[in-house]
């Protein structure tokens, strides 16, 4: 067939397909035009102008500050030309409500003010409506659906109860997690108890930022690689099968791990359209593994970002090699920006994978 019908055919062919944008299409594993793109912390410090609102404003007060919130989502969005924005928040949000104080204290990170230590401390815990004391969230959802105006769809976002259950019991971030995973084998029934109620927490809030607006979601289980295979299969995986059940139907929801190379198949069994992969693994390896029911999102390495456009074009090629253009290959980074990158090599990125997974799907 010559090109030009080629192109057509194709284009014809489509008409089958959901109208989604190319971002949800791809998360359903639908044949999609080109390899979409975004990238955890697309909104954040390595940008001068984020850099710039926060020499004014604390970063709770920005998250709590609806407008402000929406703007450095929909900037993010504008500056990189990326497939999808994702709201700006944090997943330690939802602990303020809960009752444990949360503060992010320069430079430190994150501190729990009172973190949990005894199953009285979860019985403590506060019950709260999502729409009140997270409305704020809510709200930017409202303001940056109105202003993409359908350009790009909009990521919400949560923590999952495990990495939740961390910061809460560590009092901040850890290197070991002594305390989690000391707290989960000695206090069994208090260790279930917490991982039910953030599970409830998080579904209602997911269900809130779904009704908002947000067209996919993700649940950061950021840290749970820290845990064997069999202590994930125990303490984690019905929490997590509870909580991606309880997700509104249809809305593909994407379950990211990091450090999750022999959790795979496990995490997978526990739900998600589409699963995180980090940079430890290979991405083709990984995909085998979890088989073709799964969409994959990753997994550039965030310190190749730091390196050169050559590195950054040869380690990009790999990976998309790796996904031979099949449905359902989102690409992003292994975790998230870091602060340090050059905003450029973020562009090149973006234009890069773009650039590359168009002419392989033509030629
Ligand atoms: O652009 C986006 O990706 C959306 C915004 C977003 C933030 N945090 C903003 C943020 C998202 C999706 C998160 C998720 C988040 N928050 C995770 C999961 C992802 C991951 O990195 O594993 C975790 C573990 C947190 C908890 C958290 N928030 C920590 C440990 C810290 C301090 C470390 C750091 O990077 O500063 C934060 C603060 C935070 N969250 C910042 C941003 C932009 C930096 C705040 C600042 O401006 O100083």
């Amino acid at each position: 067939m010559p090109t030009e019908q080629k192109k057509l055919a194709t284009v014809n062919c489509s008409s089958d397909l959901s109208d989604d944008h190319l971002f949800v299409r791809t998360c359903k594993r639908e044949p999609a035009e080109r390899t979409p793109i975004w990238l955890m912390r697309q909104a954040g410090r390595f940008q001068p102008e984020y850099r710039a609102i926060r020499e004014k404003v604390s970063f709770l007060e920005l998250c709590k500050t609806s407008q402000l919130a929406a703007e450095v989502t929909v900037m993010a969005v504008d500056q990189l030309n990326v497939d999808a924005a994702i709201i700006f928040a944090d997943i330690l949000l939802p602990l303020e409500p809960l009752g444990v104080g949360l503060e992010f204290v320069k430079g430190d990170g994150p501190v729990i003010n009172r973190p949990i230590t005894s199953a009285a401390d979860v019985a403590r815990l506060k019950q709260f409506d999502v729409i009140t004391e997270l409305g704020y969230v809510l709200q930017s959802i409202k303001l940056v659906v109105q202003a993409l105006n359908q350009r790009v769809p909009l990521i919400g976002f949560a923590g999952a109860p495990f990495t939740l259950a961390s910061y809460m019991i560590e009092g901040g971030s850890s290197r070991n997690f002594e305390k989690t995973k000391t707290f989960m084998y000695t206090e069994n029934a208090a260790w279930h108890s917490l991982m039910e109620v953030l599970s409830d927490v998080t579904v209602r809030y997911l269900n809130a930022q779904i009704a908002a607006g947000a067209q996919v979601v993700q649940l950061f289980d950021s840290w749970v690689g820290c845990l064997g295979p069999e202590d994930y299969r125990q303490f984690v995986a019905p929490h997590m099968k509870e909580t991606i059940s309880g997700i509104t139907p249809g809305v593909p929801v994407i379950h990211f791990g990091t450090g999750t190379a022999t959790l795979l198949q496990s995490m997978k069994d526990c739900g998600g359209d589409v699963i995180g992969l980090d940079w430890r693994v290979e991405l083709d390896q990984a995909w085998a593994e979890l088989g073709d029911q799964v969409a994959v999102q990753g997994n550039l390495d965030p310190v190749v970002l730091l390196s050169d456009t050559e590195q950054i074009r040869l380690q990009t090629e790999r990976i998309l090699r790796q996904a031979k253009g099949r449905p359902g290959h989102i690409f992003n980074l292994g975790h998230g920006i870091l602060p340090s990158t050059p905003v450029a090599n973020v562009k090149y990125l973006v234009e890069l994978v773009k650039e590359l997974s168009t002419s392989a799907k033509q030629g």
